[in-house]
């Protein structure tokens, strides 16, 4: 009867061949535990035909353009639920239209949502009176910055929220949001 030597493997020493198995579980052991940790780090697809989250009305059904426009004349900031649950405003556009962006209604002083003050044509917060423009943008602290914005996309009349990532029109910064 023969016995394998580490001879038997062309080209390699046994103790390198062991080094090598032992190195490839140990890769594998490792990747596969960290496979969750990655995973939770990645951002889940967001639902919908639209490649966003779907606006949500205050009943919890899906926002659509044309029945929000039917009930919300020009002018008209009202609220949604929004990307991550958070209250959202779209903003109709004078020409009956809605805005490309929606305004996150969480004051960025310590979390309030901020009302829409259509006298005063500013989001006034009733805890501690920050006060921010017809677009969000920060007018009147304590509140530290403007309120973040979210991308307001149509598809197939289903109103869609995504992430804004470019610039902040409003001040010409990075989004602090991001
Ligand atoms: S939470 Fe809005 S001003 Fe303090």
């Amino acid at each position: 009867m023969t016995q394998l030597q580490a001879s038997d493997v062309p080209g390699m020493g046994r103790r390198q061949f062991m080094n090598l198995v032992m190195f490839g579980s140990l890769t594998g052991v490792a990747l596969g535990a960290l496979y969750p940790v990655v995973s939770y780090f990645i951002p889940p697809k967001p639902g919908g035909g639209g490649g966003g989250t779907t606006a949500k009305d205050a009943l919890g059904n899906d926002v659509t353009a044309s029945g929000w426009l039917a009930s919300h004349p020009e002018g008209d900031r009202s609220l949604v639920q929004g990307l991550k649950g958070d209250p959202t405003y779209l903003l109709v556009k004078a020409e009956g239209t809605l805005a490309g962006f929606g305004i996150n209604a969480v004051c960025t002083h310590l979390g309030c949502v901020v009302p829409w003050n259509p006298g005063k044509n500013r989001f006034i917060c009733p805890c501690h009176g920050s006060q921010y423009d017809d677009n969000g943008k920060v007018v009147r602290g304590p509140a530290p910055l403007s309120l973040a914005l979210a991308h307001v996309e149509d598809g197939n009349d289903v109103v869609f929220l995504k992430p804004w990532k470019e610039t902040d029109f409003r001040t010409g910064d990075s989004p602090w949001w991001v």
